[in-house]
């Protein structure tokens, strides 16, 4: 029976009235939560306050940008001072160049850079510009690895595009993604069988370093380095798609984290501090081949946009600055949760991994560690479902699909963590009480 509209609460309402006009109510897949999404009123700190009164503690933090937590001070301050200013001006300044500064000291295989909108218009171009550079058609994408919602990427991509075949979404062309080689991460040998024998026809291969899009996902042993070594031996453009890890595993993203140098580089996510904006960039003969005084074309109506930029300077400005204090903050902060995690796992008996570095962390509901997509894929997600909904009933919110990520913030302190631990105990409890659903 229809619920009355009296019980309702204001999230159900207004889920109601989006679904007639937001095809499935939102405009981004994995924020369809189920039964409904709860409604944002405004966002602080650490936490998300619903249109219902509830607050959450966030661990979504944007699905990873907001690495200083809801409303940091110094990029409301870097916004409003741009404001005055105005926000799109069509012609460039200063700022674009002190912030592609700012990045290429942080990630110097980015010796030149082009600012964008968004991770998929990063990886989008830098495709195109590997092509481009290279003369060659083919590129290599691994198994659960996202690199936006763009055609030539979206096979076996993991996030909201897990659940669908291949090519992922209805709309693409086979023929579109006949020149994307699909294989499974941390697989060096199948790798390395494509490579030797097909490099000639391929332009690039493009990862997550550490994959945060299939659950958390990490690199085995010297997988990475070997990955360089073979790409620079055989004349294929290595992209790291960085939109996750720029900034988060370290100041310098994974390639400062595992000492490696990519030919190409996408950024995204912290790099705007919660405004819309990303980059892609490599080394100066790569990138010169761009439009207008090279042939492949790349241009944006609100690329390098002024707002984002002073807000993107703030955030590096503020990493940069503290940096020595707040990396092994987050890192210590993630330990500490994993543990818990690892105990209570242990103490209910519940069959589960749980993945983490840095200020990433991921559980996954199986007795199998997760070295690739398969693996996460064959977890048992009712459980994860499970888990949670009961962590959302206690104010706590994780990514609501198995095949993403928890990220934390320097806004998180010692009551989220000790709510968090709270929550977690209940949750996992209530996990053990379920049996194994098929
Ligand atoms: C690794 C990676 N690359 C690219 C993208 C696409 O970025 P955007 O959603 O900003 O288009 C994402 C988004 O989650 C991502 O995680």
């Amino acid at each position: 029976m229809a619920k009355s509209t009296l019980n309702r609460t204001k999230s159900e309402c207004l889920y109601e009235r989006a679904k007639n006009i937001l095809p499935s109510g939102v405009n981004s897949p994995v924020r369809a939560i189920k039964p409904y999404p709860f409604f944002v009123k405004h966002a602080r700190g650490s936490k998300l306050y619903s249109v219902d009164g509830i607050s959450y503690v966030d661990y979504c933090m944007g699905y990873g940008p907001l690495i200083l937590g809801h409303s940091f001070e110094g990029v409301l301050d870097a916004a409003r001072e741009q404001l005055e200013n105005g926000t799109l001006y069509g012609a460039p300044t200063e700022n674009e160049i002190k912030f592609a500064e700012h990045i290429s000291e942080m990630f110097p295989c980015m010796e030149m850079m082009r600012l964008v909108n968004s991770g998929t218009e990063a990886t989008m171009h830098a495709i195109r510009l590997a092509r481009g550079f290279t003369g060659k058609n083919k590129i290599i994408k691994f198994e659960g690895c996202y690199h936006g919602a763009h055609d030539y990427v979206l096979v076996k991509a993991g996030s909201g595009a897990t659940s669908c075949g291949a090519p992922d979404s209805l709309g693409i062309p086979e023929e579109t993604t006949r020149n994307t080689i699909v294989l499974p991460y941390n697989n060096y040998a199948a790798l390395e069988d494509v490579v030797t024998q097909e490099s000639n026809d391929i332009a690039a291969v493009i990862v997550e370093p550490v994959i945060g899009n299939a659950g958390l996902i990490l690199p085995h042993g010297d997988y990475l380095q070997k990955l360089r070594k073979l790409t620079k031996e055989y004349g294929v453009l290595l992209i790291f798609d960085e939109v996750i890890t720029g900034f988060r595993l370290a100041l310098g993203g994974a390639q400062e984290y595992y000492d490696i140098e990519a030919d190409l580089t996408t950024l995204g996510k912290i790099l705007g501090g919660g405004f819309p904006i990303a980059a892609f960039g490599g080394k100066k003969e790569i990138m010169n081949h761009l439009s207008p005084f090279g042939k492949v074309y790349q241009a944006g109506t609100f690329s390098g946009n002024p707002l984002c930029v002073s807000t993107g300077i703030a955030v590096l400005q503020t990493l940069r600055k503290n940096k020595n204090e707040i990396y092994p903050k987050l890192a210590r902060n993630c330990d500490e949760l994993k543990k818990v995690i690892v105990d209570l796992v242990s103490s209910y008996t519940i069959e589960a991994q749980v993945n983490s570095i840095a200020s990433m962390f991921q559980i996954f509901f199986t007795s199998t560690p997760i070295v690739d997509y398969g693996c996460a894929k064959s977890c048992d997600t009712q459980k994860f479902s499970v888990y949670f909904q009961e962590l959302l009933k206690q104010g706590v919110f994780v990514p609501p699909s198995q095949f993403e990520t928890c990220f934390l913030s320097t806004a998180h302190d010692k009551d989220d963590l000790e709510r968090t631990v709270d929550a977690l105990d209940n949750a996992l409890h209530k996990v053990s009480t379920k049996g194994r659903s098929v």
